[in-house]
């Protein structure tokens, strides 16, 4: 029943992001659960003439937004795109978000930073007062893991948070390979005083190649809960 619930939440803030979609936009196709309700919605509008051509964030969403007829590029043959919709594993208030539970945290990130405007989509689940709760996503280079592993914690435990990163597995156990061929810290924080510095930190870490921290890259949230839609602009 709840679950009903939220995937009724999802896809009302995937149809209200589609109000933000214009004919000949190049778009970002984020990946995930509420992005997949996304693809589904702007499929409609394109079996009924609406043009518009898209990067896909995941190998996951190339596969779906194929199947369901859009028009698809890539990076480099359009480096700027107007607009990437795509879901969080957390919002906080500044928009600044948590990314990468389902793994596609690089090309998201990518995507995201080549848009003139990214819009996040999600149920009220996802809205936190501060990020952290969820564990951070950081991918990494196989090469040096446990030296890897230490610097993160290391860095972390500097910037007040503190907790294990653990290596993700995929369902047989091996560890759980990205899209581009690395692997995934989950680090439970529980609380993160200060992403923004956090991230930076992260970024200084040989053998990280990306992290779950998106700061400063959303510009619009829409949030649907039970008692409705809201979006929410970045100030
Ligand atoms: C994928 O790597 C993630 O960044 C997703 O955007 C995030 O996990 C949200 O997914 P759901 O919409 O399935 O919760």
């Amino acid at each position: 029943m709840i679950t009903m619930d939220l995937e009724a939440q999802k896809r009302a803030a995937a149809a209200r992001a589609l109000e933000f979609v214009r004919p000949g936009m190049r778009l970002g196709l984020g990946s995930g659960s509420t992005a997949k309700h996304f693809v589904e919605l702007l499929a409609q509008r394109v079996r009924a003439g609406l043009e518009v051509i898209a990067v896909p964030t995941s190998e996951a969403t190339r596969s779906d937004a194929e199947r369901l007829g859009i028009a698809l590029t890539n990076l480099d043959e359009a480096p700027e795109l107007d607009l990437t919709v795509d879901g969080a594993d957390e919002i906080a208030s500044d928009l600044s978000l948590i990314k990468g539970g389902g793994g596609a945290l690089l090309r998201e990130k990518i995507v995201a930073s080549a848009s003139l405007r990214m819009i996040v989509i999600a149920d009220e689940s996802k809205w936190v007062s501060s990020l952290g709760r969820f564990p951070l996503p950081v991918e990494v280079v196989p090469f040096g893991l446990a030296a890897t592993r230490r610097a993160v914690e290391a860095a972390a435990a500097d910037m007040g948070c503190a907790g294990p990163a653990l290596l993700r597995r995929a369902k047989d156990g091996h560890a759980f390979v990205t899209d581009g061929g690395h692997w995934i810290l989950d680090a439970a924080f529980e609380r993160i005083p200060d992403p923004r510095s956090l991230a930076e930190r992260l970024d200084g870490i040989a053998g990280v190649i990306e992290h779950g921290l998106f700061i400063g890259l959303a510009d619009a949230a829409i949030i649907a809960g039970s008692s409705g839609v809201r979006v929410l602009e970045r100030r």
